[in-house]
């Protein structure tokens, strides 16, 4: 099974991937973790992304698909997917509609974890106190930047994926468990899982 956690920043895509790792063991590959881990290690990749990533811009496709191609090939993997933010453009979608037609894999869901733009605020300003570490993109200015990427980048790509019918709605503003909730009753309209 591979899914696609789409939603705004502050949605719950890293808490969701969480449950879902859980109940099926599936494998998150999470851009955005992926990239933040190379800013702390301090890699070429690291230098080359911390101040884009600071700023709440989106890293160049060159890059995330590399990313994405180097963990999809990866033969010892034999896990299904939990993409979580990723795709964030059109492009991106597609080129993962390649890269998953090469090595034969498909997507069966894409959830969008909706949620309200002052909630996602709210949320994200609770992170930031709460964290160890803070993100550096966890601060007012910032994340109206990013909340603009996603609305003009990344919110597009829903449409590519309502075509494809492979598009389900999860209201985002519920509790934790409400929300995962409703990602497994979708999950158990077309799998078989308890
Ligand atoms: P990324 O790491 O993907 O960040 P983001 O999309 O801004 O999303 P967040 O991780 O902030 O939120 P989330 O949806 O995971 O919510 P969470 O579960 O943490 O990307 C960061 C940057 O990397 C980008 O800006 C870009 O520069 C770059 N990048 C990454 N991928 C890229 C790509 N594909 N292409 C180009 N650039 C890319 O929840 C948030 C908080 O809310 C938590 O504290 C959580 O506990 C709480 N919470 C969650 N759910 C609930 C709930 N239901 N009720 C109450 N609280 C909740
Ligand atoms: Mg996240």
């Amino acid at each position: 099974m591979n899914i696609i956690l789409f939603g705004a920043p502050g949605a719950g895509k890293g808490t969701q991937a969480n449950f879902l790792i859980n109940k099926f063991g599936l494998l998150q590959i999470s851009t955005g973790d992926i990239l933040r881990d190379s800013v702390k290690q301090k890699t070429e990749l690291g230098k080359q992304v911390e101040t884009i990533m600071a700023n709440g811009e989106l890293v160049p496709d060159e890059i995330i698909f590399s990313l994405i191609t180097d963990r999809l090939n990866d033969k010892d993997i034999k896990n299904d997917f939990i993409f979580d933010g990723f795709p964030r453009n059109l492009k991106q979608a597609q080129k993962l509609d390649e890269i998953m037609n090469e090595i034969n894999i498909h997507l069966d869901f894409v959830f969008h974890i909706d949620v309200e733009e002052e909630i996602l605020t709210s949320r994200i300003q609770n992170r930031a106190k709460q964290e160890k570490i803070t993100r550096k993109d966890d601060t007012s200015e910032v994340l109206i930047e990013r909340l603009k990427v996603y609305n003009r980048e990344t919110k597009p790509v829903l449409d590519y994926y309502l075509n494809k019918n492979i598009l389900t709605v999860i209201d985002g503003m519920g509790t934790i468990d409400e929300v995962s909730s409703d990602i497994f009753m979708t999950i158990k309209k077309d799998f078989k899982v308890d």
